[in-house]
Protein backbone atom coordinates (compact mmCIF):
# COMPACT_ATOMS: atom_id res chain seq x y z
CA UNK A 1 0.00 0.00 0.00
CA UNK A 2 2.86 2.47 1.47
CA UNK A 3 4.99 1.76 -2.14
CA UNK A 4 1.68 2.65 -4.42
CA UNK A 5 1.60 5.95 -2.56
CA UNK A 6 5.21 6.83 -2.96
CA UNK A 7 4.84 5.88 -7.01
CA UNK A 8 1.69 7.46 -6.88
CA UNK A 9 3.15 10.50 -5.96
CA UNK A 10 6.42 10.11 -8.10
CA UNK A 11 3.98 10.00 -10.89
CA UNK A 12 2.37 13.41 -10.04
CA UNK A 13 5.41 14.58 -9.62
CA UNK A 14 7.30 13.86 -12.70
CA UNK A 15 3.83 14.68 -14.99
CA UNK A 16 3.71 17.92 -13.12
CA UNK A 17 7.23 18.94 -13.87
CA UNK A 18 6.93 17.58 -17.23
CA UNK A 19 3.70 19.90 -18.00
CA UNK A 20 6.05 22.73 -16.28
CA UNK A 21 8.78 21.69 -18.80
CA UNK A 22 7.04 21.91 -22.01
CA UNK A 23 5.25 25.54 -20.95
CA UNK A 24 8.79 26.69 -20.61
CA UNK A 25 10.08 25.35 -24.53
CA UNK A 26 7.05 27.09 -25.74
CA UNK A 27 7.78 30.47 -24.02
CA UNK A 28 11.27 30.14 -22.29
CA UNK A 29 11.27 34.09 -21.62
CA UNK A 30 7.75 34.05 -20.23
CA UNK A 31 8.20 31.10 -17.91
CA UNK A 32 12.03 31.72 -17.03
CA UNK A 33 12.54 28.80 -15.51
CA UNK A 34 12.83 25.24 -16.04
CA UNK A 35 11.87 23.51 -12.58
CA UNK A 36 9.08 24.82 -10.27
CA UNK A 37 9.73 26.29 -6.78
CA UNK A 38 10.69 24.38 -3.91
CA UNK A 39 9.51 23.66 -0.97
CA UNK A 40 11.59 25.87 1.19
CA UNK A 41 10.47 28.67 -0.85
CA UNK A 42 7.42 28.01 -0.44
CA UNK A 43 7.33 27.89 3.09
CA UNK A 44 9.50 31.06 3.43
CA UNK A 45 7.28 33.20 1.04
CA UNK A 46 4.20 32.33 2.46
CA UNK A 47 5.69 32.57 6.23
CA UNK A 48 4.55 36.61 6.56
CA UNK A 49 1.03 36.15 5.29
CA UNK A 50 -1.15 36.58 8.46
CA UNK A 51 -3.90 34.16 7.29
CA UNK A 52 -6.64 34.74 9.68
CA UNK A 53 -6.75 38.22 7.59
CA UNK A 54 -6.95 36.66 4.72
CA UNK A 55 -9.72 36.26 2.21
CA UNK A 56 -8.85 37.13 -0.90
CA UNK A 57 -5.34 35.95 -2.09
CA UNK A 58 -4.13 36.32 -5.71
CA UNK A 59 -1.20 34.67 -7.50
CA UNK A 60 0.28 35.73 -10.66
CA UNK A 61 2.27 32.77 -12.92
CA UNK A 62 1.15 29.93 -11.11
CA UNK A 63 2.40 27.54 -13.66
CA UNK A 64 1.57 24.11 -12.99
CA UNK A 65 0.40 25.23 -9.54
CA UNK A 66 3.57 24.45 -7.29
CA UNK A 67 2.35 27.15 -4.64
CA UNK A 68 -1.71 26.32 -4.90
CA UNK A 69 -1.99 23.65 -2.30
CA UNK A 70 0.16 24.89 0.33
CA UNK A 71 -1.72 28.25 -0.56
CA UNK A 72 -4.88 26.43 0.05
CA UNK A 73 -4.10 24.27 2.95
CA UNK A 74 -3.55 27.75 4.81
CA UNK A 75 -6.37 30.21 3.52
CA UNK A 76 -9.50 30.09 5.69
CA UNK A 77 -12.67 28.30 4.77
CA UNK A 78 -14.80 31.31 3.23
CA UNK A 79 -11.33 31.98 1.72
CA UNK A 80 -10.58 32.58 -2.24
CA UNK A 81 -7.19 32.00 -3.98
CA UNK A 82 -7.66 33.42 -7.84
CA UNK A 83 -4.72 32.21 -10.25
CA UNK A 84 -4.05 33.72 -13.33
CA UNK A 85 -1.81 32.75 -16.33
CA UNK A 86 -1.43 33.77 -19.77
CA UNK A 87 -0.36 29.88 -20.91
CA UNK A 88 -3.55 28.23 -21.54
CA UNK A 89 -1.61 24.73 -20.98
CA UNK A 90 -0.87 25.65 -17.24
CA UNK A 91 -4.67 26.72 -16.72
CA UNK A 92 -6.03 23.84 -18.42
CA UNK A 93 -4.07 21.61 -15.63
CA UNK A 94 -4.59 23.75 -12.90
CA UNK A 95 -8.38 23.30 -13.76
CA UNK A 96 -8.17 19.16 -14.30
CA UNK A 97 -6.10 19.45 -10.67
CA UNK A 98 -7.48 21.58 -8.40
CA UNK A 99 -11.36 20.87 -7.59
CA UNK A 100 -11.58 23.25 -4.58
CA UNK A 101 -14.39 24.97 -4.06
CA UNK A 102 -11.89 28.41 -3.23
CA UNK A 103 -10.03 28.03 -6.21
CA UNK A 104 -10.57 29.98 -9.38
CA UNK A 105 -7.83 29.43 -12.33
CA UNK A 106 -8.26 32.65 -15.05
CA UNK A 107 -6.32 32.64 -18.09
CA UNK A 108 -5.07 36.51 -18.80
CA UNK A 109 -2.50 38.99 -18.04
CA UNK A 110 -1.45 39.40 -14.50
CA UNK A 111 -1.76 43.40 -15.71
CA UNK A 112 -5.47 42.72 -15.61
CA UNK A 113 -5.76 42.02 -12.08
CA UNK A 114 -8.15 44.69 -11.01
CA UNK A 115 -10.72 43.26 -13.75
CA UNK A 116 -10.19 40.09 -12.82
CA UNK A 117 -10.45 40.69 -9.11
CA UNK A 118 -13.61 42.74 -9.56
CA UNK A 119 -15.31 39.83 -11.68
CA UNK A 120 -14.74 37.45 -8.52
CA UNK A 121 -17.05 39.84 -6.38
CA UNK A 122 -14.08 42.09 -4.65
CA UNK A 123 -12.70 45.43 -4.83
CA UNK A 124 -9.41 44.11 -3.17
CA UNK A 125 -7.02 41.30 -2.07
CA UNK A 126 -5.23 40.73 0.52
CA UNK A 127 -1.91 39.58 -0.66
CA UNK A 128 -0.95 38.94 -4.33
CA UNK A 129 2.10 36.34 -4.61
CA UNK A 130 4.09 36.28 -7.85
CA UNK A 131 6.30 34.09 -9.55
CA UNK A 132 6.56 36.00 -12.72
CA UNK A 133 10.20 36.78 -14.31
CA UNK A 134 10.04 40.23 -14.30
CA UNK A 135 13.41 41.30 -15.79
CA UNK A 136 12.68 38.90 -19.46
CA UNK A 137 9.06 40.26 -19.35
CA UNK A 138 8.12 42.33 -22.56
CA UNK A 139 8.92 45.98 -22.41
CA UNK A 140 6.65 47.83 -20.04
CA UNK A 141 4.74 44.86 -18.84
CA UNK A 142 6.79 45.07 -15.27
CA UNK A 143 6.05 48.48 -14.35
CA UNK A 144 2.16 48.54 -15.62
CA UNK A 145 1.56 44.75 -13.39
CA UNK A 146 3.60 46.44 -10.17
CA UNK A 147 1.19 49.55 -10.05
CA UNK A 148 -1.52 47.40 -11.08
CA UNK A 149 -0.76 45.18 -7.93
CA UNK A 150 0.07 48.17 -5.73
CA UNK A 151 -3.93 49.86 -6.05
CA UNK A 152 -5.69 46.36 -5.95
CA UNK A 153 -4.22 45.54 -2.74
CA UNK A 154 -6.13 46.59 0.53
CA UNK A 155 -3.84 48.97 2.85
CA UNK A 156 -2.13 46.34 5.54
CA UNK A 157 -2.14 43.76 2.74
CA UNK A 158 1.24 42.93 0.78
CA UNK A 159 2.68 42.21 -2.83
CA UNK A 160 4.96 38.94 -2.52
CA UNK A 161 7.17 38.20 -4.90
CA UNK A 162 10.38 35.66 -5.45
CA UNK A 163 12.88 35.51 -8.36
CA UNK A 164 16.51 34.61 -9.30
CA UNK A 165 17.41 38.00 -9.98
CA UNK A 166 17.16 41.12 -7.25
CA UNK A 167 15.66 43.10 -10.25
CA UNK A 168 11.96 42.51 -9.34
CA UNK A 169 12.57 44.74 -6.50
CA UNK A 170 13.47 47.66 -8.65
CA UNK A 171 9.43 47.26 -9.89
CA UNK A 172 8.04 46.97 -6.42
CA UNK A 173 9.79 49.83 -5.29
CA UNK A 174 8.30 52.88 -7.28
CA UNK A 175 4.92 51.94 -5.14
CA UNK A 176 5.27 50.01 -1.92
CA UNK A 177 6.19 51.84 1.41
CA UNK A 178 8.14 49.21 2.85
CA UNK A 179 9.96 46.12 1.02
CA UNK A 180 11.58 43.14 3.21
CA UNK A 181 14.18 41.08 1.88
CA UNK A 182 14.96 37.61 1.81
CA UNK A 183 16.82 34.56 0.67
CA UNK A 184 16.11 31.19 -0.30
CA UNK A 185 19.66 29.14 -1.37
CA UNK A 186 17.75 25.61 -1.72
CA UNK A 187 15.99 25.93 -4.88
CA UNK A 188 16.83 25.76 -8.31
CA UNK A 189 18.34 28.49 -8.63
CA UNK A 190 18.76 30.24 -4.99
CA UNK A 191 16.04 32.59 -5.57
CA UNK A 192 15.65 36.13 -3.71
CA UNK A 193 12.35 36.67 -1.86
CA UNK A 194 10.63 40.36 -1.74
CA UNK A 195 7.36 41.12 0.67
CA UNK A 196 5.84 44.84 -0.48
CA UNK A 197 3.87 46.15 2.00
CA UNK A 198 1.20 49.00 1.37
CA UNK A 199 0.66 50.92 4.42
CA UNK A 200 -2.48 50.33 6.53
CA UNK A 201 -4.68 53.66 6.02
CA UNK A 202 -4.05 56.01 8.88
C1 LIG B 1 8.72 30.98 -13.15
S1 LIG B 1 7.17 30.50 -13.79
C2 LIG B 1 6.23 30.26 -12.31
C3 LIG B 1 6.60 29.11 -11.52
C4 LIG B 1 5.66 28.65 -10.44
N1 LIG B 1 4.89 29.72 -9.83
C5 LIG B 1 6.47 27.93 -9.38
O1 LIG B 1 6.61 28.46 -8.27
O2 LIG B 1 6.96 26.86 -9.65
C6 LIG B 1 6.45 32.00 -14.42
C7 LIG B 1 4.98 31.91 -14.82
O3 LIG B 1 4.52 33.22 -15.17
C8 LIG B 1 3.58 33.11 -16.25
N2 LIG B 1 3.43 34.45 -16.85
C9 LIG B 1 4.31 35.14 -17.63
N3 LIG B 1 3.82 36.36 -17.91
C10 LIG B 1 2.62 36.49 -17.27
C11 LIG B 1 1.66 37.54 -17.13
N4 LIG B 1 1.80 38.72 -17.74
N5 LIG B 1 0.56 37.31 -16.38
C12 LIG B 1 0.37 36.11 -15.75
N6 LIG B 1 1.26 35.08 -15.85
C13 LIG B 1 2.36 35.27 -16.59
C14 LIG B 1 4.19 32.02 -17.11
O4 LIG B 1 3.26 31.45 -18.00
C15 LIG B 1 4.68 31.04 -16.02
O5 LIG B 1 3.66 30.14 -15.65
Amino acid sequence: MERRSVKQKAARLFGQWGVFFKGFLEHPKMVGSIIPSSRFTISKMLSRVKWDECKVFVEYGPGVGTFCQPVLDRLPRDGQLIVIDTNPLYIDYLKKHFRDSRFSAVLGSAADVEEIVRAHGHQNADYVLSGLPFSTLPKGVGPAIAAATYRVIRPGGAFLVYQFSAKARDFMAPHFERIDNGFEPLNVLPCQLFWGWKEPAA
